[in-house]
């Protein structure tokens, strides 16, 4: 696919890895537009892209964004699922006076930020997509914890979810002319990873890693713009982790 004059919307993308993938594709020609709750972190972004003000666990927000878009510029081509909320409960905290056990609306309000969500978003975008024959692209911004990360139940069942979405539309949208695929960083440099990761953690991260460092955002938006580009890649979920999982 020519990102070049492709409309692309990046969800999540007022800061942080979606930001990084937002600018990226613009450098590279497309139309991005941000789709993002933050309206403050909205309101700053840089001319060349576009704002949605969007709550992504909201199907009807979803719908009229895309509606929008649409109108706007007559064709959706690219999504990148990107937003989404890093979170760690252990599952069993014996130490918690209000009660050891995982707390259970937590664990839904993380599978609705990080996985509901992205079926959401993509019913939204492949309904239009498939409704004006467009050969569209979507990559889902999965994690390395989809392996099963010691104190993210949560957060690595909805990033596994995730990537078994992203084997199943590959499968079902690809008769159809859409591919997708999903990237699934590893320890990036972002403010989320040192908000969520204390620093004697991360230089232990750094240590097992091959390449002995933690990744930046924009190597990140480099895999997104790999998969978009190669017209033959579908259902691939590309690890971005300096060979950490090897
Ligand atoms: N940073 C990392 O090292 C890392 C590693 C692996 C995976 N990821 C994944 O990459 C994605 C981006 O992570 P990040 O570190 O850049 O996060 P971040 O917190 O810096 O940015 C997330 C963005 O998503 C937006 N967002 C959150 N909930 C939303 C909602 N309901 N509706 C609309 N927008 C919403 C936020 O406003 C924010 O702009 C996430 O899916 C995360 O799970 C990040």
């Amino acid at each position: 696919m020519q990102i070049k004059g492709a409309v692309a919307v990046v969800t999540g993308g007022a800061q942080g890895l979606g930001l990084a993938i937002a600018n990226h594709l613009s450098s590279l020609g497309a139309v991005v537009v941000v789709a993002d709750r933050n309206e403050v972190a909205l309101a700053c972004l840089p001319e060349h892209l576009e704002r949605q003000q969007m709550d992504v666990t909201q199907p009807e927000q979803a719908k009229a964004a895309v509606a929008e878009i649409l109108t706007r510029h007559g064709h959706l081509d690219i999504l990148v699922n990107n937003a989404g909320v890093i979170f760690s409960e252990p599952f069993v905290n014996i130490l918690n006076p209000a009660g050891i056990m995982h707390d259970y609306h937590r664990f839904r309000d993380s599978m609705t930020v990080n996985l509901d969500s992205v079926f959401i978003v993509t019913s939204a975008v492949v309904e239009q997509m498939v409704k004006r024959r467009t050969k569209g692209a979507i990559v889902n911004i999965s994690s390395i914890s989809a392996g099963g990360n010691e104190g993210q139940t949560a957060y690595s069942a909805a990033k596994a979810g995730v990537n078994a979405m992203t084997v199943t539309w590959s499968k079902e949208l690809g008769r159809l002319g859409i591919r997708c695929n999903a990237v699934a960083p590893g320890f990036i440099g972002t403010e989320s990873t040192r908000v969520a990761l204390k620093e004697s953690v991360l230089k232990h991260i750094q240590a097992n890693t091959p390449l002995r460092r933690l990744g930046d955002a924009h190597e990140v938006a480099q895999a997104v713009a790999a998969l978009l580009e190669n017209d033959f890649i579908n259902g691939v979920v590309l690890n971005v982790n300096g060979g950490l999982t090897i």
